[in-house]
């Protein structure tokens, strides 16, 4: 920034801003504790106490106002693993995710559940997994690319009558780059004829060794339609997360990845994001790219408003002021104006991106020309 407020110079160069203002008046420049006075003119009054004054870039600033910092390691508390499903079209992965809502979720629970946003949370005696809905493989891709990481483990679906397909091993590969473990579950083994041997075979083809063959891939013969193997999948993918051993500070402002967002004609912007440290509360202020606001309600995955979510946990966000895009990563700030500020800086980040690349193809144009 080129300008600065005397309130906040004051506090950077720690002295009283009264005496800034004196100095100011000495120099002749006029103004109050509110106002802006220039980098140069800061830098002068700066030179007066033996300051070297710096130009912050917006990064800096950003990062600043942003304020994420590492955790303890004794703040850490155990968080239930965020499990993605993947695998090729028509493989079963939404049947396979219905079947382990229903077996889970509509026999401890009185009447049936209805799914209000793409992530819902299992609950498996007194542990939990919550399992993403949406990703295919683009908005997985999408929010890799923005380093966000939200997936802890993820389910492959093989059908057994089709085997490995191309998206399949995009799957993998889009696994293996996170380095997110891969449980595998061979699905629609009710069908006749069908061999799971045949698609073990295949999956080492591409580096997934089963567990019975001497690998270290976890194989899961199920069926979506019988739901058979359905508890055994659910069994081995909380065994694969307690080695991951997931923790996360749940007392701290929270932090969390959009994972879908819209915009609601009665509601206005709703985003859903998984939490993954801190505790998101209602009232909270926020931002997640150039979206900012204050948290005027929080919805969970039964359609319940919420106090609050903690970490692992997906929650429906009202009160932002545009729509973010999934892979935005949400931060708690410490007020509203801290939230508006942040979202400004990336403004202007972006129209400087935008000017910078206009240019560039007009000079590019101009030489062409020539
Ligand atoms: P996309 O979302 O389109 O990629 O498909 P999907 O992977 O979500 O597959 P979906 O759950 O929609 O299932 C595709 C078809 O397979 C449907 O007709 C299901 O009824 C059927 N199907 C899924 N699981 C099983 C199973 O275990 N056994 C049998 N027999 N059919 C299944
Ligand atoms: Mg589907």
């Amino acid at each position: 920034p080129d300008s600065i407020r005397v309130s906040e110079f004051a506090e950077k160069i720690k002295r009283p801003a009264t005496e800034i203002l004196k100095k100011l008046l000495l120099m002749g420049v006029m103004v109050t504790i509110n106002q802006e006075i220039s980098f140069e003119v800061a830098e002068k009054i700066a030179e007066q106490y033996n300051i070297l004054l710096e130009k912050e870039t917006k990064q800096e600033r950003e990062e600043e106002l942003i304020n994420d910092f590492e955790d303890k390691e004794e703040d850490l508390r155990p968080r239930p693993p965020v499990v993605t499903v993947m695998g090729h079209v028509d493989h079963g992965k939404t049947s396979l995710l219905d079947a382990i809502r229903h077996s889970r979720v509509v026999e401890t629970e009185a009447g049936g559940i209805t799914q209000h946003i793409g992530a819902y949370t299992v609950d498996i005696n007194d542990k939990k997994i919550v399992f993403l809905d949406t990703p295919g493989h683009e908005a997985f891709t999408a929010m890799r690319a923005r380093g966000a990481q939200v997936t802890d483990i993820a389910v492959l679906v093989v059908a057994a009558d089709d085997g490995v397909m191309p998206q399949t091993i995009e799957a993998i590969n889009h696994a293996k780059a996170a380095n997110v473990p891969i449980i595998v579950a061979i699905n629609k083994i009710d069908k006749s004829g069908v061999n799971p041997d045949r698609v073990k075979q295949e999956l080492t083809e591409y580096g997934l060794i089963p567990e019975d063959w001497g690998g270290d891939t976890i194989c899961v013969p199920v069926s979506a339609k019988t739901k058979q193997g359905i508890d055994t999948l659910l069994e081995m993918i909380l065994l694969v997360a307690e080695m991951q051993e997931l923790k996360a500070n749940p007392n701290r402002p929270a932090k969390g990845t959009i994972i879908e967002a819209k915009l609601d004609k009665g509601r206005g912007p709703v985003a859903t994001v998984i939490v993954q440290k801190g505790t998101l509360k209602v009232g909270d202020s926020i931002i997640a790219g150039t979206a900012y606001g204050k948290v005027r309600a929080l919805i969970d995955d039964k359609g319940k408003k919420v106090k609050s979510a903690g970490p692992s946990m997906p929650v429906e966000i009202l009160g932002l002021s545009e729509v973010p895009n999934a892979g935005d990563i949400l931060y708690v700030v410490s007020d509203e104006k801290t939230a508006r500020q942040i979202s400004e800086i990336r403004k202007e980040k972006e129209k400087q991106k935008y000017f910078a690349s206009s240019s560039k193809i007009t000079l590019q144009d101009l030489y062409s020309q020539i």
